[in-house]
C-alpha cells in the first residue's frame, strides 16, 4: 500500500524472509537511544539468525509490518509487529521508526494497520510493555484509549488497549 509521510513517498507491506538484510542494515542505523526503548535493554548485534526469524514470522497468526522508502541507503524506515499471546485473543506490540522520520504519523499508520489484521482475526486487545520514560508510546497508546499497569519491580508498564475502542477513536479522528 503506497502512502506518503510528509514529503517522503513509501510502501507499506508485510515482512518476509527477503527482507532479512534490510531489518540487519536498519538495526545497524539505530541508535543506542533507539534501541534501549524498543527492546528495553542493551542490545549490540542482531544476529543473522534473530533478523530472519524477525521477518519470517508466520503472518497468518503474528503480523509483522514494514515501511519502505525507494532511494534510501538502508530502505526500511519504520517497522510494526504483533505477536499472538498464547490465549489467542491479545497480542504484544511494538514498533521502530527511523529517527529522522519521526512526528509524522508512521507509528499511528502501522497501529492502525495492526488493529485492522488484529480486529479481522477476533482478537480483543493489543499490549505493549514501554518503558515508563517512553512517553512518545505512551501518547500514542493513551491517545486511543490505552489503559497502564505496572510491571512490579521493572522500569516498564504495560499498556492495553482495547482493539474495537481504538479503531473507533482512530475512525472518529478520520472524520474530523
Ligand atoms: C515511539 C515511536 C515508535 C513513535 O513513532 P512516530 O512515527 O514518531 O509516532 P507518530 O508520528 O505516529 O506520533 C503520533 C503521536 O504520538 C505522540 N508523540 C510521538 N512522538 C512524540 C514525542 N517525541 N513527544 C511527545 N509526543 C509524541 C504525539 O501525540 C503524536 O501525534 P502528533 O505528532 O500529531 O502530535 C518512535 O518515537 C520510535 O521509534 N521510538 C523508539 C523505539 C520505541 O520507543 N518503540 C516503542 C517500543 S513499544
Amino acid at each position: 500500500m503506497k502512502r506518503r509521510f510528509g514529503s517522503h513517498a513509501t510502501v507499506m507491506r508485510l515482512l518476509g524472509p527477503s527482507d532479512r538484510d534490510t531489518l540487519l542494515d536498519f538495526f545497524k542505523s539505530h541508535t543506542r537511544e533507539t534501541i534501549h526503548l524498543r527492546y528495553g535493554y542493551e542490545l549490540s548485534h542482531l544476529t543473522e539468525a534473530r533478523a530472519a526469524e524477525l521477518v519470517g514470522v508466520d503472518q497468518s497468526k503474528d503480523a509483522a509490518i514494514g515501511i519502505f522508502e525507494t532511494g534510501e541507503p538502508v530502505p526500511l524506515v519504520a517497522i510494526g509487529r504483533y505477536c499472538l499471546k498464547p490465549d489467542n485473543r491479545s497480542a504484544e506490540v511494538a514498533f521502530v521508526v527511523r529517527e529522522d522520520r519521526r512526528r509524522l504519523g508512521i507509528a499511528t499508520a502501522l497501529l492502525s494497520a495492526l488493529l485492522s489484521i488484529a480486529a479481522s482475526r477476533g482478537l480483543e486487545t493489543l499490549d505493549a510493555q514501554v518503558l515508563r520514560e517512553n512517553q512518545p508510546m505512551l501518547e500514542i497508546f493513551f491517545g486511543l484509549g490505552g489503559v497502564k499497569s505496572a510491571i512490579p519491580g521493572t522500569d516498564s508498564v504495560t499498556v492495553t488497549i482495547d482493539i474495537r475502542k481504538a479503531l473507533h477513536n482512530l475512525g472518529r479522528r478520520k472524520s474530523r
